[in-house]
């Protein structure tokens, strides 16, 4: 986990209690969009059936989105002094999403779980925003904000496969 003590000196005003609460909503953030990154290739190499292409391609246009906002977390991490952890294996240990039906082929079965992982993730996104906020850190609840709405946007496109009732 997140060293809970900011080794790292650096200049930024804010102060240390905030910075380590702040490197722990980041790092948590952290560990679940690595998982998430890899579920949606998952889905994206696993996927079959009508409409293949546009979900594929989508598939790998978010994973890039979310390997962005990844990169960003990570930083942000660092611009407080904190040291990320951004392995495959801490994330596998901590990431809050559910684990990707590794047996998902349609289409309508990846929409299911791609949907719900993105829900933890953004739920989770959304929470953080107000606990960054809260704490003073108006630069990573900004950034928490980049992620939610690039969050709900997926889960737009993503649910958007899924025929109205
Ligand atoms: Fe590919």
């Amino acid at each position: 986990m997140a060293s809970k003590k900011m080794k790292i000196p650096t200049t930024i005003d804010l102060g240390d209690q905030t910075r380590t609460a702040m490197v722990g909503l980041l790092q948590a953030n952290l560990a679940d969009g690595i998982d998430l990154v890899y579920q949606l290739k998952q889905a994206h190499w696993t996927v079959r059936g009508p409409n293949f292409i546009g979900f594929h391609e989508l598939l790998d246009q978010l994973h890039e989105q979310v390997e962005d906002k990844v990169d960003l977390t990570a930083e942000r991490i660092a611009v407080l002094g904190g040291q990320a952890e951004g392995t495959v294996d801490v994330s596998a240990q901590t990431s809050r999403l559910p684990k990707y039906p590794l047996d998902a082929v349609k289409i309508e079965d990846h929409v299911a779980a791609v949907t719900k992982s993105l829900a933890a993730y953004a739920e989770n996104v959304r929470k953080a925003i107000d606990e960054a906020s809260e704490a003073g850190d108006e630069g990573t609840a900004d950034l928490f904000t980049e992620i939610s709405r690039a969050a709900d946007r997926a889960r737009w496109f993503v649910e958007a496969h899924k025929v109205a009732a």
